[in-house]
């Protein structure tokens, strides 16, 4: 086994290739798995997935070793591991991972809970290996774009849509933890400040989990921020607005433009223009942001800690009962 002993010198930080696993073959991690295929000095020691479907579907789209357990890829050897299982094993396999000095990368949410999310941060700290989190929307070019612009601004406001159909496969999330969690790490980031007022509106129209969400918030820094979010809109929708005290921002992060209204006018006139937007796969960047991290040993783009943050403002939003309405109390329901 060449498992790697935290602190010593390794292919993470020597420049040598660095062995990368995959664990979990679903949509998310055959993506990882194809994009670690192609990134230089990086080798896809394989993906792990107990479903032999997967496994297949893995080996023909992206032709790397398939494991059926988790101990058959961390015996292969790996400097890293990204984890794209299901949320509620984010914990289990994290710490496994972890405790065999890997260095984790592990997708949005960081945990189904925040408790299990600190245990995963903690263990990180001690084991002293990298851990990010996959908040892929930081990485995304029209995101990048919002950011720049909004550089030395004095922010008011932030609204930000996210909605679309039901997903093919539902998980045992609502659309707080599946969705919002994305906006909400964008606010904070945004905003380089805490979450501090959560006034959350709920609603499960169709499924057993909140469907719809109205969440407003408050920063420690002043900024109201909202997010729309739902899977009852049947096309998807994602768009970020900022408004500062001197630019109004908006930008749509699937066809990527983004514009801004600048030089406000006493007659109510103003300027407005497109910026610039690069063109990067937002998961190749952040693989790549992630493999940099592991390499230089300096703090990842999104750390465990900014997930935790993250994750604890879905769950306040959640903890919210007599905000939220349930179909099953026959108030509304769109369907059956
Ligand atoms: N960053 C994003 O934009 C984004 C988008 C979608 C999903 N996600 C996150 O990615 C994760 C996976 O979501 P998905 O949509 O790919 O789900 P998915 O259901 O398509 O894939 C999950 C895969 O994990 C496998 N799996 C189950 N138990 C496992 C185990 N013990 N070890 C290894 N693999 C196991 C399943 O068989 C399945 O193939 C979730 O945490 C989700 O929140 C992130």
């Amino acid at each position: 086994m060449s498992f790697v002993e935290p602190d010593s010198p390794s292919a993470a930080n020597s420049g040598d290739v660095l062995r990368v696993g995959v664990i979990g073959a679903g949509v998310m991690g055959t993506n990882h798995g194809r994009v670690l295929a192609g990134l230089p000095h990086v080798e896809l020691v394989g993906i792990v997935d107990p479903l032999d479907d997967h496994r297949k579907r893995a080996d023909e789209l992206i032709g790397c070793p398939v494991f059926a357990e988790l101990d058959g890829l961390l015996e292969a050897g790996v400097d890293a591991v990204t984890i794209a299982a299901p949320t509620h094993l984010h914990h289990e396999i994290a710490l496994n991972c972890i405790a065999h000095g890997a260095h984790v990368l592990v997708e949005k949410p960081i945990a189904s809970t925040v408790e299990e999310g600190r245990a995963i941060v903690a263990a990180a700290q001690r084991a002293n290996v990298t851990l990010m989190v996959g908040h892929v929307e930081r990485f995304n070019p029209a995101v990048a774009a919002i950011k720049r612009a909004i550089a030395g601004e004095d922010i008011l406001s932030i609204a930000i849509t996210r909605v679309g159909p039901f997903p093919p496969r539902m998980s045992n999330v609502g659309v707080v933890i599946d969705l919002a969690v994305h906006d909400i790490d964008l606010i904070r980031w945004f905003t380089e400040s805490d979450i501090v007022d959560v006034q959350p509106q709920l609603s499960s129209a169709v499924a057993e989990r909140e469907d719809i969400a109205l969440l407003q918030f408050r920063t420690a820094s002043g900024v109201l921020a909202h997010i729309n979010t739902n899977w009852l809109t049947p096309f998807k929708a994602r768009n970020v607005t900022v408004a500062t005290r001197h630019k109004y921002v908006q930008g749509d992060l699937l066809t990527r433009q983004v514009t801004e209204c600048f030089g406000f006018q006493r007659d109510g006139s103003y300027s407005m223009r497109h910026l610039p937007v690069g063109h990067d796969e937002p998961l190749r960047a952040e693989l790549i942001s992630f493999v940099e991290a592991v390499r230089s040993g300096g703090a990842p783009a999104v750390t465990g800690e900014q997930g935790v943050a993250s994750l604890e403002i879905a769950t306040q939003c959640l903890a919210a009962p007599a905000n939220s309405v349930h179909a099953a109390e026959g108030v509304r329901r769109a369907a059956n």
